[in-house]
């Protein structure tokens, strides 16, 4: 399935920041299928349920875009199964994801979970991962290799801390921001970082799209974390409550509980009903809290587009910079 068909299937015309990787989408497209194949069958079912359902290819984009705007060419071999690799290991965490929350939804269809167990979702993620580290191993030297190896640390890292932060508000406002930052900015850093090694950019310009890939992945999952509450299931194709429901107090949580009113009650242990997930989505809300995480979101995107000053104009810079707007901004 092509680029521009995954999006037609969730009905979400392919963004103005893939203009000139359109090409390039393409091809990781067909890597991502060849590379998740396997002789055992369910193995290549639960890889193409999850990419057949769609997902924005943001992880591969970066790394394509980051090539683009340090020199590099973004339709070269290696770039293509770096990008490729890129999904597959943002595809894994995402298996073992919805099993830890317990989704019942994501990219617009069920998750994997719920259609066969968390025994094969699990072994999903497990198989995934693998296929992403045999994709790397193909390329040329071993920096890729650790940047990557790191990003994947920190993201199990992180959803262990996440996992012993669960029902305590107290601890979530300790560590959201290590949370957030190892879950989901580590792997689009690594995205970035790794553009610029296979274009050979100078350690400058390393830095510099490692900053980008960084403050926009933060921008990213704030975002994210938004539209748990704020959100509209048929656009973000996920469930909307569940980190409540989980325990996850984030960032929009956290900014509302600054207020008078807030209904310190519903946060005090114990898990949250669904009823009580919307009650304390609606005072998100109408506290302005909600409306205060959108800016904080947008001051990462702007921190994000900072990071590319120093690179001339071209249509990969453009594209970046629309990416990181359209990251704070999003409504899916
Ligand atoms: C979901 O990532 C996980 C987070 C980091 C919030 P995406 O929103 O990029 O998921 P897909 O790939 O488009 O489905
Ligand atoms: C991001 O956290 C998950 C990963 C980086 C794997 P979330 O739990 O918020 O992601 P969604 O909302 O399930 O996509
Ligand atoms: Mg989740
Ligand atoms: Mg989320």
């Amino acid at each position: 399935m092509n680029a521009s068909a995954l999006n037609a299937k969730n009905k979400i015309p392919a963004p103005e920041w893939t203009t000139p990787i359109a090409d390039a989408l393409e091809r990781v497209e067909r890597t991502i299928e060849s590379a998740a194949d396997s002789s055992v069958d369910i193995a290549s079912r639960i890889s193409s349920y999850v990419f057949a359902a769609g997902g924005k290819r943001i992880r591969p984009s970066l790394v394509l875009l980051s090539v683009g705007i340090s020199g590099g060419s973004p339709e070269a071999d290696e770039v293509i199964r770096m990008a490729a690799a890129a999904e597959l290991i943002h595809t894994a965490s995402l298996l073992h994801d919805d099993v830890i929350d317990s989704a019942v939804a994501r990219r617009g269809v069920g998750t994997a979970n719920s259609v066969w167990g968390n025994t094969i979702s699990v072994l999903g993620g497990d198989f995934l991962l693998s296929k992403a580290f045999c994709l790397l191993s193909d390329i040329a030297g071993s920096e890729l290799v650790s940047v990557l190896s790191r990003a994947a640390v920190a993201m199990t890292e992180s959803e262990m801390l996440q996992a012993v932060c669960e029902n305590n508000v107290e601890s979530w406002r300790t560590e959201y921001w290590r949370i957030i930052r190892g879950k989901t900015a580590s792997l689009m850093g690594a995205c970035c970082e790794s553009g610029a090694i296979l274009s050979r950019a100078n350690a400058e310009a390393r830095a510099a799209l490692r900053a980008y890939g960084e403050n926009l992945g933060v921008a990213f999952q704030i975002a994210d974390d938004l539209l748990d509450i704020t959100g509209d299931p048929a656009r973000t194709g996920k469930q909307i409550g569940s980190d409540l429901a989980n325990g996850k107090f984030t960032l929009p949580v956290l900014l509302a509980t600054k207020h008078e009113h807030f209904p310190k009650e519903l946060v005090n242990g114990g898990r949250i009903s669904l009823e009580q997930a919307r009650e304390l989505a609606e005072f998100i809300i109408e506290s302005g809290a909600a409306a205060e995480t959108r800016q904080i979101a947008k001051t990462f995107a702007s921190q994000a587009c900072e990071a590319l000053e120093a690179f001339a104009p071209s249509p990969f810079k453009h594209s970046l910079q629309l990416l990181a707007l359209s990251a704070a901004a999003r409504d899916f």
